[in-house]
Formats: structure tokens, C-alpha cells, sequence
């Protein structure tokens, strides 16, 4: 490998949210924040624009306009124009932007269990209100619940928040599930919302489809949020971006949006640039990390965390563990439990599923290591 992705960086009093919520005695593996440094050509770039000197308000540049349309193209087939783009801060100002300018207050936003937190936040925070549908396993893969959907959609549905790639169950979603999704919300005229922000962190063979492209009748419909800020581990840059081919969408969007996005910070742009135009040899060593440390993670938990199931994931660093079996060993309340030795992971009630709890594995093999041997040790102790 080129790319360093070994070396513990200690991120303690850095005012990191990951790492300085627990304090010193804790492994925190939770968060969607990796704890490796950035590819070094996006550092060389930021560097490049601090030695610029004035940090002023900025505008969307045409580079980072082409960077972004170049990358859609390019990894994605997707083929975007100029006037679709409307930059954000992040996807969570947008998923909030998206129910202020697609429902009205008390009209019902849909989406499917488990999944990102803010989507079952977000609608209430703007006074719309969250319904869910969980996903199925149906033997092989979490897939939507076409039946339970038809159930859950009622006259005041007006949007549906779609996460693809699925945060947190590592779902990349096939043409004919996603095409499915997009006629369910033509027929119900919801507006489809789609979140891709984990659409370069594939982990298996599939490939991964933008809604957007799976036809002329689903691209007027949706609204497309995608950011360089998981894949090449920026989220502190907050520079995402929307696109929204139909303009009567596009302009609620930015109605919705005045006074709420404001300019990107210099930083935002100028990293996005260079993770799209210089990242992917990064990120390809960076994949085949995740996939070890994944493959690594349940080959760990088979052998010696029986309790606890994981299925296949396909996409993302962050793997859903199964924590049901820790009842029988008198663990009630598994996130709690784990962070009282040392490991710190996100909690299923928040995605809307208690039975879970979320693990992030995008960090070095040695910190994985030593976080799963604390788990290990601690359910011991139980057994
Ligand atoms: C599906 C999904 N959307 C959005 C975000 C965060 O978006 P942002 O940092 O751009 O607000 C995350 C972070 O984990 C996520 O998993």
C-alpha cells in the first residue's frame, strides 16, 4: 500500500466529536468519522488555499462546479448540468431545507427503519411529522417492504428520504429495487429524496446506481444530495451539494434554504475538489482496508462474540450488529454496557431499532483489534 492507513493519529483535544465525547478510557467506534488522515493530495490542496491568504466569502467556483459534475459523469454515469447544483453545508441542512420546502407543516415524511437518525429527526425538528416502514430481510438482503410502504403512505405524505447506499445496514440497492421505490413515489406523487452519500465506499463487486439516472420520469421527481465528506473522510469541511433537475423542485429547495445556507467555508471547495479530481487512488487503497477490517470484524464475531449476529454488508464502514443474544447473559442495556469497558458505539434506538447497536470499522486494524478484545472481555465475564 502507498497510503499510511495504520498509524494511530491520537485525535483526543482536537475537538473531535468522536473522540473527545467519551474521554481517554474509551474506544469510540461510533460516529461515521474515520480516523485516518486524509489522502495527501487533498491535504497539499487545503495547505494550497491557507497559503492563499484571504479566507473571504466564497462562491461556488466553476471548478468545483465542473469537479462535482466531472465526478457525477465519470463514477457514476450520471449526467448532470450546472443549474441542477445547490451547495450545502451538509446533508442534515438539506434533509431539514427538503422537508420545510416539500411538505407543510403536519404533512408526513416517509422512510424506511433503520436508518441515519436525522431522517426521523429532521421532519419533526421543521414541525412535519417522520413515518417509517422497516426494511425486510428477505433471506438474502434488507430490501424495501413494498406491502407495509402501501400501508404507511397516506393523503399527507409528501416526501420520502431514501438512503443510498443504506446507513446503517450496508445495503447497495439493485436497479430493479430502486426503480421499484421510484414508481411507489410517482404513484403516490411523493417527492423522492435521495441520499448517496455512501455511494463510493463499496465494499463487494455491485455497483452502485444513482435514483436519478433510473429514468427521465424518477430523475423529475428526485432530489439528489451527494458529498465527497464520508468516502475521503472530510466531514469537517462541510461542503455538500444538491442536484434537482426539475426547477419547480429547485426552487423550492432555495426558497426553503435563504437564509439557512449561507456561503461554503474556502476549506469546503477547495477539498472537494481535490478528492474528486485526485482522491481515487486513495480511496482504492482505502477500500481494500475497510473490506480486511470488515472481513476481519465478523470472521472476529463468529469465532468469538456468538451472541452477537452481523449479516452481509455491502457498502460503508459501519457494520449492524445484532446485540439480541446479550439478554440471555443478563445485559440489558448493550450500549451502556460496552462503553463501561472501553468501547463506545452507537445505540439501534436511534436508528429506530433497539435489538442493534452500530459499529464503525473505518479505523486502524490495531484500535479494531483492541476494541473487539475489550467486548470480548467484557461478555466473558457475563457468559
Ligand atoms: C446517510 C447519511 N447522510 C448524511 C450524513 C451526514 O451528512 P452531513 O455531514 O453532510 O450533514 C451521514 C453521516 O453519517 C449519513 O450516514
Amino acid at each position: 500500500m502507498s497510503y499510511d492507513f495504520d498509524t494511530v493519529i491520537d485525535r483526543h483535544g482536537t475537538g473531535s466529536l468522536k473522540w473527545d465525547r467519551f474521554g481517554p478510557d474509551v474506544l469510540p467506534l461510533w460516529v461515521a468519522d474515520m480516523d485516518f488522515a486524509c489522502a495527501p493530495e487533498v491535504l497539499e490542496a487545503l495547505h494550497a488555499r491557507v497559503d492563499h491568504g484571504i479566507m473571504g466569502y466564497t462562491l461556488p467556483s466553476r471548478e468545483a462546479e465542473d469537479a462535482a459534475l466531472a465526478y457525477l459523469e465519470r463514477q457514476h454515469g450520471y449526467k448532470a448540468e450546472r443549474e441542477w447544483l445547490v451547495w450545502m453545508h451538509g446533508m442534515v441542512p438539506g434533509l431539514n431545507i427538503a422537508a420545510r420546502a416539500y411538505a407543510e407543516s403536519g404533512d408526513e415524511v416517509l422512510t424506511c427503519t433503520p436508518v441515519y437518525p436525522p431522517f426521523l429527526g429532521a421532519p419533526s425538528w421543521q414541525d412535519r411529522v417522520s413515518t417509517t416502514s422497516p426494511l425486510k430481510w428477505d433471506g438474502a438482503r434488507w430490501t424495501f417492504d413494498f406491502d407495509d410502504l402501501k400501508n404507511k403512505v397516506t393523503d399527507r405524505t409528501r416526501l420520502f428520504y431514501l438512503c443510498s447506499p443504506h446507513n446503517p445496514v450496508g445495503r447497495v440497492y439493485d436497479q430493479a429495487e430502486l426503480r421499484g421505490l421510484g414508481d411507489f413515489c410517482r404513484k403516490h406523487n411523493l417527492v423522492l429524496l435521495s441520499d448517496e452519500i455512501h455511494c463510493d465506499l463499496l465494499l463487494g463487486g455491485i455497483k452502485h446506481t444513482c435514483t436519478a439516472t433510473l429514468s427521465p420520469e424518477i430523475e423529475d421527481i428526485c432530489v439528489t444530495f451527494m458529498a465527497p465528506s464520508k468516502t475521503y473522510n472530510v466531514p469537517g469541511l462541510a461542503c455538500a451539494f444538491a442536484t434537482i433537475k426539475d426547477a419547480t423542485l429547485r426552487g423550492k429547495f432555495k426558497l426553503a434554504a435563504r437564509g439557512l445556507i449561507t456561503e461554503i467555508n474556502p476549506f469546503g471547495y477547495a477539498g472537494l475538489i481535490a478528492c474528486y479530481e485526485k482522491g481515487e487512488p486513495w480511496r482504492q487503497e482505502l477500500l481494500a482496508y475497510l473490506k480486511a477490517n470488515r472481513d476481519f470484524l465478523y470472521g472476529f464475531i463468529e469465532e468469538n462474540l456468538p451472541e452477537i449476529k452481523v449479516r452481509p454488508m455491502e457498502a460503508t464502514y459501519l457494520a449492524w450488529l445484532n446485540i439480541e443474544g446479550l439478554k440471555a447473559l443478563g445485559i440489558e442495556n448493550p450500549h451502556r454496557f460496552f462503553i463501561e469497558h472501553g468501547v463506545g458505539l452507537s445505540p439501534g434506538k436511534d436508528f429506530g431499532d433497539d435489538r442493534y447497536l452500530r459499529l464503525n470499522f473505518g479505523c486502524p486494524r490495531s484500535v479494531l483489534e483492541e476494541a473487539l478484545n475489550r467486548m470480548v472481555k467484557a461478555v466473558a465475564a457475563k457468559r
